[in-house]
């Protein structure tokens, strides 16, 4: 199941709204691979989009964050860098899979899928909601 925007997830500054908006498209298309939705071609390239997209998205925020001398810098930046790890972990045996086999004959094993798609479900929504929310007052 997609995860759809929702009002409660605004922190009120746009810049930031916008990238969580394309970082959930992302992670839906990401989904939509791994459970069959869309063509099992995008699979690699989507979970390196969201890899990618989500970097730059980090830095922006610690950019604000520095620029607005925001007090939680650091404990934001290490929940940063745990994100980071558990998306690389997940993604890990889905990716080794691009040197192994031909993406025609490519059957992703459950337990990895279940894994990835396990974490994108609330990996970017718990974020936004516990760290990225007390970034409302301050930018
Ligand atoms: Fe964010
Ligand atoms: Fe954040």
């Amino acid at each position: 199941m997609p995860i759809v925007w929702r009002d409660a997830f605004s922190i009120g500054y746009r810049q930031i709204d916008d990238d969580h908006r394309h970082l959930l498209d992302l992670i839906n298309i990401v989904e939509g691979v791994l459970t069959g939705e869309y063509a099992l071609g995008r699979l690699f390239d989507a979970i390196d989009d969201l890899a990618t997209y989500t970097r730059q998205h980090f830095a922006l925020e610690e950019r604000l964050m520095m620029a607005a001398m925001y007090p939680g810098i650091d404990r934001h930046k290490a929940a940063h860098r745990e994100l980071i790890e558990q998306l690389q972990k997940a993604a890990k045996p889905i990716r080794e899979l691009k040197a192994a086999e031909p993406l025609s004959t490519l059957t992703i094993p459950e337990e990895a899928r279940d894994a990835l798609v396990g974490l994108l479900r609330h990996w970017l929504v718990d974020h936004i909601i516990k760290e990225d929310m007390q970034l409302k007052s301050v930018l």
